[in-house]
């Protein structure tokens, strides 16, 4: 439930955006609730980045209106937007001390200067950077530069936190840790943070709610969870991780449910209540790849198959099982006393029909 005085902090009205004829952002139409981390999630180029800079006012759109507060903030240049961005390549001066790039806003804003030592003071305590103060950019860390980064935007209390790929260009390891100090810098401050990036755990780590973009549209608004659960069409399906995805016949319609034809994988019951489906709609079914099991051709019931790949990933294999024309995917965890596959092995593949999600029509 979104309570009545929270919603539509950010509102999106309608927002096209056009690069010679062609829309990067397509009648994007989106409330973001105050205090919440909302990520816009998709592939390069489906126009994260441009939507943005709308916000921030470095471009501005062809049509629809962005409302903040309630306010239309259209026609304010960048600088008068209650926002600030943080960007993936730090952008910080390099001339300036770490104590003096934080420091720039306010000077900037001409406020008197014992307020700007504890503000940046406060910041350098905030992201953890004491000690560092008088070093220059280049004396410091890539994932230090990202927290100066972080503190210059944030000294300035913007309404909104602008952050677009702000951990890309850190490795693995640090990516990680700054995305956990990013959730609890956001527990600790609870500005609404706008965060823009391509790497689905990232988003997912990190959310309140997520949309999922493609050519400039959105394809899925949702918390993380209903998102990787709950995709309601085969994009979402196959970019949030790994999924089986198939393609079936409605066959009957009934009061518990809808049966589906899956062609050579048999036939499923789906325990949906459903009205928008009839007989003979093609649809999109996902399983994803932790939903299978998998057990010795001969000893039980299921799909048999041939394993392909094994992949050892530590904490799971990931199989690729041949059955009939298709690959399967499949991961399993490692368990004390579980067997392991083989490239070769003959094996039977198990689901439960209940983890079967009907993704749209074909
Ligand atoms: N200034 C520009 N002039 C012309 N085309 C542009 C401009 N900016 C963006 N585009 C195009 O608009 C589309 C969306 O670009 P955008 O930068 O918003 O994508 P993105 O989702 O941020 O991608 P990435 O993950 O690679 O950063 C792309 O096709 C891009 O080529
Ligand atoms: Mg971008």
């Amino acid at each position: 439930m979104i309570p009545a005085d929270m919603a539509g902090f950010l509102t999106f009205e309608g927002i096209t955006k056009r690069f010679r004829d062609v829309p990067a952002v397509d009648r994007v139409s989106l409330e973001i609730l105050q205090g919440e981390i909302f990520s816009l999630l998709g592939p390069s180029g489906c126009g994260k980045t441009t939507l943005l800079r709308m916000v921030a006012g470095f471009i501005h759109p062809d049509e629809g209106r962005i409302l903040l507060e309630g306010r239309d903030i259209s026609g304010l240049p960048p600088e008068q937007r209650p926002v600030n961005t943080v960007f993936q390549n730090y952008a910080l001066f390099p001339h300036l001390s770490i104590r003096d790039n934080i420091a720039f806003g306010l000077k900037m804003a001409r406020r008197p200067r014992a307020e700007i030592r504890d503000a940046v003071d406060r910041m350098v305590d905030l992201v953890d950077l004491g000690g560092h103060e008088d070093k220059f950019s280049h004396e410091i860390s890539g994932g230090q530069r990202q927290r100066v980064a972080i503190a210059r935007a944030l000294v300035n209390r913007p309404r909104v936190l602008l952050l677009d790929e702000p951990l890309a260009a850190l490795d693995l390891k640090l990516r990680q840790r700054l995305l956990a100090e990013l959730s609890a810098l956001h527990d600790e401050i609870g500005t609404t943070f706008l965060y823009v990036t391509h790497d689905q755990d990232e988003a997912m780590g990190i959310s309140c709610r997520i949309a999922v973009m493609n050519r400039g549209r959105i394809e899925q608004l949702g918390e993380p969870r209903e998102i990787y659960e709950a995709p309601t069409n085969p994009f979402v399906a196959t970019f949030i991780g790994e999924t089986n995805l198939w393609e079936g016949m409605v066959l009957a319609v009934e009061a518990e449910g809808i049966r589906i034809d899956l062609s050579s994988r048999g036939h499923l019951f789906l325990p949906i209540q459903t009205g928008t489906f009839s007989v003979g709609d093609r649809v999109h079914l996902s399983l994803r790849p932790e939903r299978l099991r998998i057990v010795k051709a001969g000893e039980g019931t299921g799909t048999p198959g041939v394993v392909e790949t094994a992949v050892y990933l530590g904490s799971q294999t990931r199989y690729r099982v041949r059955v009939g024309e298709d690959i399967w995917q499949v991961t399993e965890p490692h368990e004390e006393g579980e067997p392991e596959w083989e490239r070769g092995d003959g094996v039977l593949l198990q689901w439960d029909a209940d983890d079967v999600v009907l993704v749209g029509r074909a």
